[in-house]
């Protein structure tokens, strides 16, 4: 159904690049709000958002509610036993009983039809808290996060180093809108999906390189990116997939490759010593910490937006 001066929040490439500015300044600002004490900016006073996750979190789902929560909203957390969408109930049925109490929804799943089918049926806006395809929200988060560190994210080169996952596939869609040297170093074997690189690569916007080797790629980086290397629901390749990403390890030496400018990044939860040393975590130049606080405040301005405030 048409949401009337409201909209779904699904892809990043859903919109154009005024409008992903628009929402990071959004953003920055609401953060300054906050971060000064000031509790009287309350936009979402009287609102509710349903939460459905139908996968572990820790930052998706403390940072929506928080940020939900300090804007005057409240939120409601339903987690992988309670809805069960698809199984105990229809999704177009979930999408429109859940439209008829709450203002918003937000939902993490697997199969990323399901938060299309959500979006379709629900007459408030959805939000896509990660699917197996892309995780939007990360990156809108992340692009915040390196406009305060580097200081802009336009020009910029971003190594992604490890598996072409739905963290990958929301880079090349923030890269389809905003103009800067996005990079995925891979196994062979485990490239993101190929009609989202030739989307990316088609827009004509930014430089798009996908190559299997790491310390090549990483080479005057403004950014080291990694994530884990089985996402959820894929746990039980771990084994597997730990002798095959042999190489793709975000260590000290690749970070030295990248030279002295580059900072480290990662979505989180990281799994220590396997994607990434201890050492590179913990090192200065790391801004996990900050990224990951940069969730809620992205995320408050992704609301805003989508609700038409
Ligand atoms: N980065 C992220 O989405 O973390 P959670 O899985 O803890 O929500
Ligand atoms: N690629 C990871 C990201 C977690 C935030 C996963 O889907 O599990």
């Amino acid at each position: 159904p048409a949401k009337a001066g409201m909209e779904d929040f699904l892809h990043i490439s859903d919109f154009d690049k005024a409008t992903i500015m628009k929402i990071l300044d959004r953003a920055a600002e609401v953060k300054a709000v906050i971060k000064s004490g000031d509790r009287a900016f309350l936009p979402f006073k009287g609102k509710t958002m349903a939460m459905i996750f139908a996968k572990p979190s820790m930052r998706t789902r403390v940072s929506f509610e928080t940020g939900f929560f300090l804007l005057g909203g409240h939120a409601i957390y339903l987690g992988p036993d309670d809805i069960q969408m698809g199984k105990r109930e229809e999704t177009c049925d979930v999408a429109r009983v859940l439209s008829r109490y709450n203002d918003i929804i937000m939902a993490r799943v697997f199969a990323h039809q399901d938060i299309l089918d959500l979006a379709k049926h629900a007459t408030v806006p959805v939000i896509n808290g990660l699917t197996d395809y892309n995780h939007p929200c990360q990156i809108m988060a992340d692009a915040l996060t390196i406009i305060e560190h580097v200081g802009r994210l336009e020009g910029t080169k971003v190594v992604y180093v490890g598996d072409g996952n739905n963290i990958v596939h929301s880079w090349l869609l923030l890269a389809a809108v905003i103009p800067f040297h996005f990079v995925c170093a891979c196994p062979k074997g485990f490239e993101p999906d190929a009609k989202t690189v030739q989307k990316a690569q088609q827009a004509g916007i930014s430089k798009i390189e996908i190559t299997n080797d790491p310390q090549e790629a990483v080479r005057g980086a403004d950014v080291v990116y990694s994530d884990v290397w089985a996402s959820m629901g894929q746990k039980e390749e771990a084994a597997h997939r730990r002798q095959v990403f042999q190489g793709f390890q975000v260590d000290e030496n690749l970070m030295k490759l990248a030279g002295p400018k580059a900072y480290f990044m990662h979505c989180l939860p990281a799994e220590r010593g396997v994607e990434v040393t201890d050492g590179v975590i913990e090192a200065p130049n790391s801004i996990v910490f900050p990224q990951a606080e940069n969730r809620m405040h992205a995320q408050n301005a992704i609301m805003l937006h989508a609700l038409g405030l």
